[in-house]
């Protein structure tokens, strides 16, 4: 099978790795790919938004499937332009897709099946909404309507801060048109945990737990980022949960779609605040998580080509999807001044010794290559990765291999895996 996966980040890495282990994956392009990701695929010069170029591609190469990282391209219609195209994708179509494509849309539809999800309110105007926030006081979370690269989301302690986030997302309009509308929603307290499925609108099957580490410093400090690392399986998941979530999250939100006749096809991603009263749904994503995906798929047993024809062709109810038991953990390796403006172009030092750390993968984010070295080209360079036989060993090992890489200004967390050896 020929097989084109969209995207240059860390998780389009794992999902190449993880595809070139498996049988079914013959040939595999990656458009644009990085500096990490031509060791594995033949890199194609096409942006990952640019559907014409790579529809021209897919059908140029008789590609067999795409395989869709991120999800600007899926909320601007690639799974529909290339199934009109009688090319099969594994990625939801448009009308599904807007689950990430607008947080009004995705509130509105949990509203609707009953999913739960933080008391919230829409606002189209900057007036009403500083009026609201006026009178319900903070903290308080608001978020804009639209896509917002991870950056959408603030949670403000005090009034004037509040104020200061309407003003720069409604009036100042940093986010473009993504900021037409505000949702302004309540604050819910818990931990946080990943959940994804796969499916093909008929059949759901959840992959295994996984927990992201959004802030840039260790214990939870200073500001959100898109995401510093990452451990599968996470403790915070119980059975009883995992249950709780496909019940009360997943078959709603998946039947109710299909009822409607919106079948969902590809990965179904549920960012879930573990609550008094149970999981909660805070955001849905049309797409795998990033770090997460690289603590996840190191785990997959199964041949991951299989899985994502099914999902596409309609077929999952036909695959049995195994698990190693072992966990994992991937630690990002960040550029200086993430998640701000970050410094670029330092060469990048010790990858082949990390990766001969107790069979460590290092996926590629941020790099490229130049003349026989890999230089950092974004603000989430590598997201180092080891298994082990449980978390505690999974830690040792990463930190081993993290400990071989250096470029200059690099920043990590110290204590990726901490919160799931804690609960031991
Ligand atoms: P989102 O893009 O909606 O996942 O939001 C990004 C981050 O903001 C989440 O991972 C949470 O840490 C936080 N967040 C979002 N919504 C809420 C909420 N209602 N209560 C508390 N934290 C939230
Ligand atoms: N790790 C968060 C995300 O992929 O949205």
């Amino acid at each position: 099978m020929k097989i084109l996966v969209v995207g240059s980040g860390g998780r389009e890495h794992a999902i190449i790795w993880k595809l070139s282990q498996g049988k079914k994956a013959e040939k595999i392009f990656c458009a644009p790919g990085n500096g990490g990701i031509k060791d594995i695929a033949e890199l194609v010069d096409i942006k990952a938004d640019d559907i014409p170029g790579l529809l021209d591609f897919a059908k140029k190469n008789k590609i067999d499937l795409t395989v869709v990282g991120p999800e600007a391209p899926l909320v601007k219609g690639i799974a529909d332009i290339f199934c009109k195209n009688g090319l099969k994708v594994f990625g939801p179509f448009k009308d599904v897709a807007m689950l990430e494509g607008s947080k009004v849309f995705s509130k509105n539809v949990m509203k609707k099946f009953g999913i739960a999800t933080a008391d919230f309110r829409v606002f189209d105007s900057p007036e009403a909404a500083r009026k609201y926030l006026k009178e319900t006081g903070a903290p308080i979370v608001i978020k804009a309507d639209g896509l917002a690269a991870g950056k959408g989301v603030v949670i403000p302690k005090t009034i004037e801060e509040g104020l200061n986030a309407i003003d720069s997302i409604m009036v100042e309009k940093v986010f473009g048109d993504s900021g037409n509308k505000v949702i302004i929603e309540d604050c819910l307290e818990g931990e946080e945990a990943s959940l994804l499925v796969f499916t093909d609108g008929k059949t759901i099957v959840p992959l295994e737990s996984s927990q992201d580490h959004k802030r840039i410093f260790d214990n939870d400090k200073g500001p959100n980022t898109g995401g510093m690392g990452a451990y599968s399986p996470a403790p915070v998941v119980t059975e009883g949960i995992m249950e709780e979530a496909m019940k009360n999250v997943f078959r709603p939100m998946i039947y109710g779609l299909r009822k409607e006749g919106k079948i969902y096809k590809g990965v179904l991603y549920a960012g879930l605040m573990m609550t008094e009263n149970g999981p909660m749904v805070l955001e849905f994503n049309v797409r795998f998580g990033d770090p997460e995906t690289q603590a996840i798929l190191p785990r997959l047993k199964s041949d991951l080509a299989d899985i994502m024809l099914a999902c596409a062709e309609g077929t999952l109810d036909k695959i049995d999807i195994k698990w190693e038991k072992s966990s994992c953990i991937s630690v990002v390796c960040a550029s200086k001044g993430y998640p701000d403006e970050y410094e670029k172009d330092k060469e990048i030092f010790g990858l082949e010794e990390a990766g001969k750390m107790n069979g460590a993968i290092v996926f590629h984010a941020g790099t490229k290559a130049k003349n026989g070295k890999i230089f950092t080209s974004g603000g989430r360079v590598l997201g180092v990765t080891s298994l082990g036989k449980d978390i505690k060993s999974a830690k040792t090992n990463v930190y081993k291999a993290v400990d071989c890489i250096k470029f200059e200004g690099m920043q990590y967390r110290k204590d990726i895996g901490d919160k799931a050896i804690n609960k031991k």
